[in-house]
């Protein structure tokens, strides 16, 4: 018998069965032979929220949430943070390997060359009411930029991919700096193509009449930090959203437009927003230690926003670099007030019984926010900061996806415990 098998024996029957093991998994596939009669579907397993289930095989990001360990293609984050720019992390993240000078320079024209999207866009932009959520409009303007692409339907053909691919990293910050400026009553600012991904987004942003945008360095690198913190980490929610909605061979603008859906939630992506929400209710630091009650007696319903992680029960390696990084950022914008109430809360928090027995530490939401209030960004504009560098993630789990042979459209199964089949009644025949 091989040593790397799981040998399961069916109670039911007292047969028993061998399983092989592969990279630490069991086929879900290889229990359905487990039957008790012939003509039984067969063993499932039930897993509702994947919680112990890999729906595939990847060789992009990397994480040990035990030991608050996240690598990128094998590099550690804060190396990457460090040293990197978000453009060549992008272009390791979706490449596998870091560019050499030559590749970088090209890469960095492509995207810096995509920037501008379609002026019919922007009338499209113009529809949506003054106060509308910038993550709304940016999810429903990439889904509609599928209507400007058709050739991005040939997603079996490698150059229409990664045409596609420059596009959605380029004109994504457009799109959202143009659905700010819509919700502020401000005119579009277009790119500008001397400056960096995140010099001209903040360009976007920013500009207000002078000529040329002059971008602050330290708030430029910052950001870079930012968008290089949230550019993968695997099989989270928005990207089970872009492989599973992918997996239709959809359109890459329609698949990305499901996984900014699912990111605009507040359990994901929309966290960083409820986390301000949730400073500026509390007011000031002598109310922290009475809502730290209310989240433990809440019984899960008032939760500590930016606390807490499905894969690390540890320091989130994102949350640390940030933390550090808000000092350098405050030099330059001035202290954010609601920094004294998060200090307080992470510092009482990390003493708790409740939070310490649940292994809840702060996540990378915790203290961008904070970040991103004083560099300017309105709290709404917080899940936008995030799908923006996460784009680069997605279109690499995607492009992975589709050429990972393993592969079908995702199909789950159910356990179905509803009515057994029954027969239709007229209504005035109805009880
Ligand atoms: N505050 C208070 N209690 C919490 C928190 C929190 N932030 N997070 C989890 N808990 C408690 C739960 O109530 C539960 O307690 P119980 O065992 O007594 O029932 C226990 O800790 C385990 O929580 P789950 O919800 O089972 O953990 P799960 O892995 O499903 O959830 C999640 C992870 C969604 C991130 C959760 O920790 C949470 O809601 N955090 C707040 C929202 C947030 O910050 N999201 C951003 C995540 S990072 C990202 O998406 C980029």
């Amino acid at each position: 018998m091989s040593k790397d098998s799981l040998t399961i024996t069916d109670n039911r029957t007292g047969q028993s069965y061998e399983i092989p093991i592969e990279n630490g998994t069991v086929r879900a596939m290889d229990l359905r032979k487990i039957k008790v009669a012939d003509e039984d579907f067969g063993l499932m397993t039930y897993d509702p929220a994947f919680t112990n289930t890999a729906p595939c095989k990847s060789r992009i990001t990397f994480i040990d949430g035990d030991r608050g360990i996240l690598n990128y293609r094998g590099y550690p984050i804060e190396q990457l943070a460090e040293r990197s720019s978000y453009l060549e992390t992008a272009y390791l993240i979706l490449h596998g390997e870091l560019p050499t000078k030559a590749q970088y320079e090209a890469w960095a024209h492509n995207i810096t060359h995509h920037t501008i999207v379609h002026e019919n866009i922007k009338e499209l932009m113009g529809a949506f009411r003054y106060d509308a959520h910038p993550m709304g409009m940016l999810m429903s303007t990439v889904a509609a930029l599928s209507t400007f692409y058709p050739a991005a339907k040939q997603i079996h053909d490698p150059q229409a991919r990664r045409d596609q691919t420059f596009r959605l990293i380029a004109k994504v910050p457009t799109l959202a700096a143009f659905a700010h400026r819509h919700s502020v009553g401000m005119p579009y600012a277009y790119p500008d193509n001397d400056l960096s991904y995140c010099g001209n987004f903040l360009n976007m942003m920013f500009k207000m009449t002078e000529l040329k945008y002059k971008v602050n360095p330290v708030l430029e690198r910052a950001l870079e930090v930012l968008f290089i913190l949230h550019a993968d980490h695997e099989q989270n929610c928005s990207t089970s959203a872009m492989r599973g909605v992918g997996s239709s061979e959809v359109d890459p603008y329609s698949a990305t437009a499901a996984a900014i859906a699912a990111l605009y939630g507040p359990l994901h992506g929309g966290a960083n927003e409820m986390v301000l929400r949730m400073l500026h209710q509390i007011g000031s630091r002598e109310k922290v230690p009475q809502f730290i009650k209310d989240v433990k007696q809440s019984g899960g319903e008032v939760r500590l926003m930016g606390f807490g992680h499905r894969v690390y029960k540890n320091y989130d390696p994102r949350a640390k670099i940030i933390k550090r990084m808000a000092d350098q950022v405050f030099q330059v914008t001035g202290r954010n007030p609601l920094l004294e109430i998060a200090l307080e809360l992470e510092r009482i928090a990390l003493e708790d019984d409740y939070f310490v027995k649940r292994k809840l530490y702060p996540n990378v939401d915790f203290y961008s926010g904070l970040i991103y209030q004083a560099m300017g960004f309105p709290v709404d504009m917080f899940p936008v900061l995030f799908a923006i560098p996460r784009t680069s993630g997605w279109l690499a789990q995607w492009d992975e996806m589709l050429q990972d042979k393993d592969q079908k459209i995702a199909r789950p199964r159910q356990v179905y415990l509803g009515a057994a089949q029954r027969d239709y009644l007229p209504l005035d025949a109805r009880g």
